[in-house]
């Protein structure tokens, strides 16, 4: 999608096939007259706006259609809700409703106006939302004439003169962090047997080389010379190659420590010999989405030019299940040196991000964050409005709360208390992969605690958030592209 920021001066004759205001709930005289203030469209469109018709609940909307003349061709009047609570994240579904009314009207372009003194903030979310809700996962469908659907494929953030510089940096910025959380949706939708983990590594590798990232790429012989025998472990029940890919932007200076983001990229997760249940596992085709999401807010640092050093690494492996795969019971060792006893070759994501976490730990990083799509629990816990986060450092929970409300990628904290740490006592190894039923996700961040020695480190449990229903206007169902958007924003906030 092409975005741009334009001026509110010459609104009147704006040529645009859809101009949409919103209408926040209000007196209805007061609301019609600043809806029509500002963007000087009273002469054209006064006349044919009853005012009983204007709807201020998000979503609902009226269609007015101007007089003859060079200006827009028709103006949508779309609800806002409370002024008072429309904060980015309303900003961000009110962009995504205007762009699901312009496939309605079965037009390519509109113009969003969102009101005088928009903050730079405020037009990134907008510009996120434009960008997010016209994203289509199509490459694996054939055209079909007839009732192909629209791809609406130019927004255009209309801004009073004034706010112009706010404006173009915000709408720059959205653009940028949609494009990155399309990009991971489009690996994310991508199935099992195209979505492999040396696509994944190819993919990665192609976006490093167009955006000036370094990159490396680890296969089973590096692996091995690293001791990842977690990661080898879960790999070796497959035909597949595992891969382990590193990313680097080095936008600070040479002995900066870097930030350090680790997303689970298992390409397919059948459950290893303790297979899971038919019913529901072509989803597992999304358990690399924490990969997705290192991958997609790595594009986004680069186009951002973040002055910081940021590094993503993503272990990424199928989970299946032949003569040669993990077995219940079996010991297997770490690349931290410590041994695991694997109870349940389900639970084999903590087992990649282990040799991950400690491969991070190697880089004196300031901080470490890693997203996974690690338990069935956390969507239990909190369901799909939330991911999970676990860390040891407040300051850094904190950092990442503020970055969820920001970007509207919210997670919520849950503790790793020593009681829960000792459900993952073996008597026969260091550690056990499973702590039982009770609170899954918190043992499950415990045991990766185990592989991040004494650095400071957070935890996201996105298994609830990274795919879903596609209930919010500027998604759809299926992939979330979640957290690429909180990952961008924490990265940025640092840099501040
Ligand atoms: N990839 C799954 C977790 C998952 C569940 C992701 C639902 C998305 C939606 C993970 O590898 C897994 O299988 N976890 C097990 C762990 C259990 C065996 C301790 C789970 O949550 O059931
Ligand atoms: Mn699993
Ligand atoms: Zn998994």
């Amino acid at each position: 999608m092409n975005v741009r920021c334009v001026s509110s001066a010459d609104a009147i004759s704006h040529d645009t096939p859809l101009l949409v205001l919103p209408v926040h709930e209000s007196e209805e005289e007061a609301c019609k007259a600043e809806l029509l203030a500002p963007a000087g469209l009273s002469e054209v469109l006064s006349g044919a706006l009853p005012v009983e018709d204007l709807k201020h609940k998000l979503g609902e909307s009226a269609l007015v259609y101007p007089n003859e003349g060079g200006g827009p061709r028709r103006v949508l009047l779309l609800g806002a809700g409370k002024r008072s609570g429309f904060d980015l994240e309303a900003a961000r579904r009110f962009a995504g409703h205007a762009v699901r009314a312009a496939e309605s009207v079965e037009v390519l372009g509109l113009t969003t106006y969102l009101g005088s003194g928009v903050s730079a903030d405020a037009a990134q979310a907008a510009t996120e939302g434009a960008v997010l809700a016209a994203w289509r996962f199509t490459e694996m469908k054939n055209p079909d004439e007839g009732d192909a659907p629209i791809d609406v494929s130019d927004f255009e953030l209309m801004v009073d003169p004034e706010d112009l510089d706010a404006g173009e940096s915000g709408v720059r910025a959205g653009d940028v962090v949609g494009r990155a959380a399309n990009f991971a949706r489009t690996l994310q939708s991508r199935p099992g047997n195209v979505a492999t983990p040396s696509h994944l590594a190819d993919e990665a590798s192609r976006m490093a080389d167009e955006h000036g990232l370094d990159v490396t790429v680890m296969g089973p012989e590096e692996l091995e010379g690293e001791r990842m025998h977690a990661l080898l472990a879960v790999a070796q029940g497959s035909d597949e190659e595992p891969r382990l890919i590193v990313l680097c932007h080095n936008g600070g200076a040479d002995d900066d420590a870097p930030l350090v983001l680790v997303g689970k990229g298992l390409t397919f997760d059948a459950g290893g010999i303790s297979i899971k249940p038919a019913g529901g596992m072509e989803e597992m085709i999304f358990d690399m989405s924490g990969g997705a999401a290192v991958i997609g807010a790595m594009q986004a640092v680069a186009e951002l030019n973040i002055p910081l050093n940021v590094v993503g690494i993503v272990p990424s492996s199928e989970n299946l299940l032949n003569g040669r795969a993990m077995k219940p019971g079996d010991i297997i060792g770490s690349r931290e040196g410590k041994t695991i006893q694997v109870v349940n070759t389900d639970a084999e994501g903590r087992l990649i991000l282990a040799d991950a976490l400690s491969y991070a730990q190697g880089l004196d990083p300031a901080a470490i964050v890693d997203c996974a799509t690690l338990t069935g629990s956390v969507v239990i816990a909190l369901g799909h409005h939330a991911a999970a986060v676990f860390s040891t450092d407040e300051d850094l929970v904190d950092e990442l709360r503020k970055a969820g409300d920001r970007s509207g990628e919210r997670c919520w904290p849950l503790p790793l208390w020593d009681d829960y740490r000792r459900q993952i006592d073996s008597s026969v190894a260091d550690l056990v992969n499973v702590g039982g039923r009770p609170g899954g996700s918190i043992t499950a961040a415990c045991f990766l605690k185990e592989f991040v020695g004494e650095c400071r480190w957070a935890h996201l449990d996105i298994a609830g958030t990274a795919y879903g229903e596609g209930k919010l206007s500027y998604q759809r169902k299926g992939a979330a592209g979640f957290p690429t958007r909180l990952l961008v924003d924490w990265v940025r906030s640092r840099a501040r």
